[in-house]
């Protein structure tokens, strides 16, 4: 463990066994799904959708787009910016599953969501490694999720704090949200 992290929150043992248990949700519920397109919320979920995609037996395109709202700081800024949005002539063709690293207020999620949806694309749903409902600011539930975690800053497998942590194999929390 390297100096900077207090604690281990979620291992990679662990993070291995929740990606099992997805993948193979996944893969019952969209078995007779025509296109599954898995897009990669960036940079965060970059790991997390590796993970899950090697596990899931079906015919996969894979997307990425790319959203902030932290920036340096260990609370979300209420604005979101899309930095990339996803370019595709099939969007009422495909179903859709959105990767995220952690849901927080809800409110990436619940935008993007709407963003698609006003895309015009055949279905989306979406898909957390982390969630932190006690956090919620909007009403909104993912459908897939690894684990719900308690109202700490975390960083590691894909999450950063000023885009440090992210290589971490697994969760921690950084020893500054104790010293605060
Ligand atoms: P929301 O829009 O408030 O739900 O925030 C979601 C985004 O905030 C995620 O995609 C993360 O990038 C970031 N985030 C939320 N909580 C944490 C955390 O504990 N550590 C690192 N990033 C976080
Ligand atoms: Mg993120």
């Amino acid at each position: 463990m390297i100096k900077d992290i207090e604690k281990i929150l979620v291992s990679e043992e662990q993070i291995n066994e929740l990606c099992d248990r997805i993948a193979k949700q996944i893969e019952n519920d969209y078995k007779d799904a025509k296109k599954l397109v898995l897009i990669c919320i960036l940079k965060g979920s970059l790991p997390f959708t590796a993970e899950l995609m090697k596990r899931i037996s079906l015919p996969i395109e894979l997307e990425f787009m790319k959203v902030s709202s932290y920036g340096a700081s260990t609370t979300s800024s209420g604005v979101i910016n899309l930095h990339l949005d996803l370019h595709r002539d099939d969007l009422s063709d495909a179903d859709f599953l959105v990767v995220e690293d952690i849901v927080d207020s809800g409110r990436t999620l619940s935008m993007l969501v709407e963003h698609l949806h006003k895309k015009g694309v055949r279905s989306v749903k979406t898909c957390t490694l982390l969630d932190k409902p006690s956090r919620r600011e909007v009403d909104f539930t993912p459908d897939y999720v690894g684990k719900e975690v308690p109202d700490y800053f975390v960083v590691g497998y894909g999450l950063d704090f000023d885009e440090k942590y992210r290589t971490l194999p697994y969760v921690g929390i950084p020893n500054f949200v104790f010293e605060k």
